[in-house]
């Protein structure tokens, strides 16, 4: 099965938590799920596939990304291979390099090529997101804050990447992650993010605002005293 891409930007969840997970989906924001070792971590989902499984069945048929919990490429490309079996919406996670500084390039273009969709992580410079998108990659996932925290300026990145991607006609979609800052969100959307994938409580953030509030509690208000205005009319 396909899946799924909404007409415009798109919002993930960078999470591992089905309770948030269901909450947002409930309230119609989501379209698809990120998570990575950490996240499961701090998440409480220590059995990596029945997590993916239960995830990929709330959201499904968005997609939800896997990440692959090896340093070794020929265990990237089982564990890649057993991943997308779980379910038909998981896209599994490459990181652009390993931790020695391996390529993994030849890993996504293999699992690429058997139909399974790929989202290279990790990738924190235009070039490493340029050869992700040659070898075929369905997303690569740029990381905003990890590129702030190089010195860098991660709007310009996203905006030269997503440009490059569109000049030639490049399939591969940014997901823009390591979201920091409420404020990182409307960076990377204006910067182009195909994809911004956002941690519950900033998505919750975003929402909120204490002007909104005192502006619906005048409307509430006011309904109040034109209901009792009306009993006392009739009366
Ligand atoms: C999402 O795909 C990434 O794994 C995540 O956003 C990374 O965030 P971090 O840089 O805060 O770990």
């Amino acid at each position: 099965m396909p899946i799924n891409v909404s007409p415009g930007m798109e919002i993930f969840l960078d999470s591992a938590d089905v309770r948030e997970i269901r909450h947002w989906m409930e309230e119609g924001i989501v379209d698809g799920v990120t998570t990575n070792p950490s996240i499961m971590l701090a998440d409480g989902v220590y059995e990596l596939e029945r997590g993916a499984t239960q995830i990929a069945e709330v959201v499904h048929p968005r997609p939800v990304s896997v990440e692959v919990t090896t340093n070794e490429r020929e265990e990237m490309l089982c564990q890649g291979r057993a991943l997308s079996k779980l379910a038909d919406n998981i896209v599994v996670k490459i990181p652009i390099i390993n931790q020695s500084g391996e390529s993994c390039l030849r890993v996504v273009r293999i699992l690429e090529s058997e139909g399974i969709r790929v989202n290279v992580t990790a990738c924190l410079s235009f070039g490493q997101a340029a050869m992700a998108a040659k070898v075929g990659a369905r997303y690569v996932s740029l990381f905003a804050g990890r590129i702030s925290d190089e010195g860098h300026d991660a709007a310009s990145v996203i905006r030269v990447t997503a440009e490059w991607l569109s000049h030639w006609g490049y399939a591969s979609r940014i997901i823009v992650g390591s979201i920091r800052q409420v404020y990182n969100i409307q960076d990377a959307a204006l910067a182009g993010a195909h994809v911004i994938t956002v941690p519950p409580q900033f998505l919750s953030k975003l929402l909120d605002h204490k002007y909104s509030r005192e502006t619906v509690h005048g409307f509430v208000e006011d309904a109040k005293k034109a209901l009792s205005r009306m009993s006392t009319v009739r009366a």
